[in-house]
């Protein structure tokens, strides 16, 4: 193996490293709110699976949307009505105006009550070990925008 080819190899691996590595994986995403009303850019450019978003809304450690809204979910007795009931979300909504109310809601309604689930940026006095954390994944926002866009 000749210098050259060694060297082009090497940086095969470092790229490889680059895009895959976990450390990548685990920092929050940059995103950019357009006119205080949309995200229209995926966080992860990877499609949404709307059968994991659903379970996230379930799910109580995670999304939790169901303590605060009425879903189309009969398997589950209770849903909370302190938010608005999301039948139909769907078509009142574009996809970027969807994802920022689930990322930063308050951009919206600053009063608003709903959590921020992937807010990184202007939180107040967070707890060291929570800074940079989000509620849930990049993945996850994505996977229950997917689910939300099916609620015609
Ligand atoms: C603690 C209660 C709470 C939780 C938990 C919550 N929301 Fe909300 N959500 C609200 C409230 C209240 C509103 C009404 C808008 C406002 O307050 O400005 C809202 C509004 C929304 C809207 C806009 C609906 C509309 O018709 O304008 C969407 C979409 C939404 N929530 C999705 C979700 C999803 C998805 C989850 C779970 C990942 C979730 N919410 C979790 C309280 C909550």
């Amino acid at each position: 193996m000749g210098i050259r080819t060694l060297a082009v190899a090497a940086m095969g691996v470092a790229l490889t490293l680059a895009v895959h590595g976990d450390a990548a994986a685990a920092e929050s995403v940059k995103y950019k709110v357009v006119d205080e009303s949309s995200i229209p850019k995926s966080l992860t450019g990877k499609p949404g699976d709307p059968k994991k978003g659903r379970a996230l809304a379930i799910n109580r450690k995670k999304g939790n949307c169901l303590a605060c809204h009425v879903m189309p979910i009969p398997e589950q007795p209770f849903h909370g009505n302190i938010g608005t009931d999301l039948n139909g979300v769907g078509s009142r909504y574009s996809e970027g105006e969807l994802r920022l109310r689930v990322v930063d809601p308050k951009v919206v309604n600053p009063d608003t009550i709903m959590p921020a689930f992937y807010k990184t940026a202007g939180l107040h006095r967070v707890l060291k070990k929570w800074q940079g954390k989000t509620i849930i994944g990049a993945q996850d926002v994505e996977d229950i925008i997917a689910y939300l866009k099916t609620l015609k």
